[in-house]
């Protein structure tokens, strides 16, 4: 039976993963300083542990597994990470489990890692017209990163590509563009876009206001979690090493998904414009290397995610409603 170590497994893609894992036929080990928050985990074996820890690293990379995917990290969507407020700890704490988990594959082999970076690695110049947005992968450099979590994630990817380099570690480095979807955080500060207007427009009444920040101009694509598993395991799969784009080509404005979601909701509402945490002004996946190398495109529309997402989201807010 082959072996899996997902890192982060308690977060919303790492806990998707072990699902998709197991229904691989996958013995796996989860590791996070949480639970799932929304559902049972699926793994074997799930630790409990902080990964800044080099013991606790040490103790749960006690064998050579044949897929390690490293998802844990300091992260949130731009509530947390483009206000400036959490940059000493999302630099910290992220460079050191990538530094922690590396160093421990390197003492006990390893089949094929995976790191998750992200797409907030680009340069903000490319990133400055809406409708044109550049992130087509050998555009990294000069690197011009908007977010110290940005800059922790292209350090990191160098990180892993350095061990392929000098101990042979073979890795797969991929940069996630917004993933979104059930089970996703959807309150609480660390919620993306996607997760935010749904929460938004599920709260308020049929008459009533959401409040947006920025003018909802800046634009973003945003990539179904299931679709993310997929185009990672094809990866995997591959000898590709990356790195390479994950995400969605469908571009649209915040205005645009906040009309999408309240049309699924039934729900015509006003939008107040408020200040916030914006981010870059347009960003949207360029596929054409994961379309050469994996021929892999996603299948799923934004409209048909958030089909999915919506129903689930609003289900939780009837839940906390009653709770309070
Ligand atoms: P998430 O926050 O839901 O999951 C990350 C998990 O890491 C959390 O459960 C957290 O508790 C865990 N973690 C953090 N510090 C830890 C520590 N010291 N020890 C052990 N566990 C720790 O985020 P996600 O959306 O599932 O993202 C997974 C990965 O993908 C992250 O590396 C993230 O930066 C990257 N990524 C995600 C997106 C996205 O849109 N979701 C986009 C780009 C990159
Ligand atoms: N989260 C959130 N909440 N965003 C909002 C809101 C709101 O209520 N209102 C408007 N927005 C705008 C943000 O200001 C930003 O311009 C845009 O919606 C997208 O915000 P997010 O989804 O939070 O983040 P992002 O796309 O800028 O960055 C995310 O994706 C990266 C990968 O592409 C983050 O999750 C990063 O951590 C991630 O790496």
């Amino acid at each position: 039976m082959k072996t899996a170590l997902v890192c982060g497994a308690g977060g919303f893609i790492g806990n998707h993963l072990v699902k998709h894992l197991k229904l691989e036929g996958f013995w796996v080990r989860g590791v996070d300083l949480k639970y799932p928050e929304y559902a049972e985990t699926e793994a074997d074996d799930f630790v409990i542990g902080d990964l800044r820890d080099p013991v606790v690293c040490n103790a749960i990379v006690d064998r050579s597994f044949d897929e390690v995917y490293q998802l844990a990290a300091d992260m949130g969507g731009a509530g947390f990470v483009f206000t400036g407020e959490n940059d000493a700890d999302i630099m910290h704490n992220s460079a050191l489990i990538n530094l922690n988990i590396l160093h421990q594959l390197k003492e006990n082999g390893v089949g094929k890692v995976f790191y998750s970076s992200s797409a907030c690695m680009y340069p903000e110049y490319n990133q400055l017209d809406p409708s044109k947005p550049v992130t087509a992968e050998d555009s990294a450099y000069p690197a011009a990163p908007d977010s110290e979590y940005g800059w922790e994630k292209l350090f990191s990817e160098r990180l892993y590509f350095a061990f392929n380099r000098n101990y042979g570690i073979n890795v797969r480095v991929a940069r996630f563009h917004n993933i979104f979807g059930e089970e996703g955080t959807w309150t609480g500060g660390r919620e993306k876009a996607p997760a935010a207007m749904c929460r938004k427009v599920a709260e308020s009444g049929n008459d009533g206001i959401i409040e947006m920040w920025g003018d909802g101009e800046q634009t973003r694509s945003f990539l179904h979690v299931n679709e993310c598993l997929e185009a990672m395991r094809r990866f995997m799969d591959n000898d590709y090493i990356g790195p390479i784009n994950i995400g969605s080509e469908e571009m649209v404005s915040i205005n645009q998904l906040a009309a999408m979601v309240m049309e699924i909701a039934s729900k015509p509402l006003m939008i107040k414009h408020i200040s916030g945490p914006t981010g870059v002004k347009g960003r949207n996946s360029d596929n054409t290397r994961i379309r050469e190398k994996l021929g892999w495109a996603p299948n799923m529309s934004l409209r048909a995610g958030l089909e999915r997402t919506y129903p689930w989201i609003a289900e939780q807010v009837k839940v906390a409603a009653v709770e309070s």
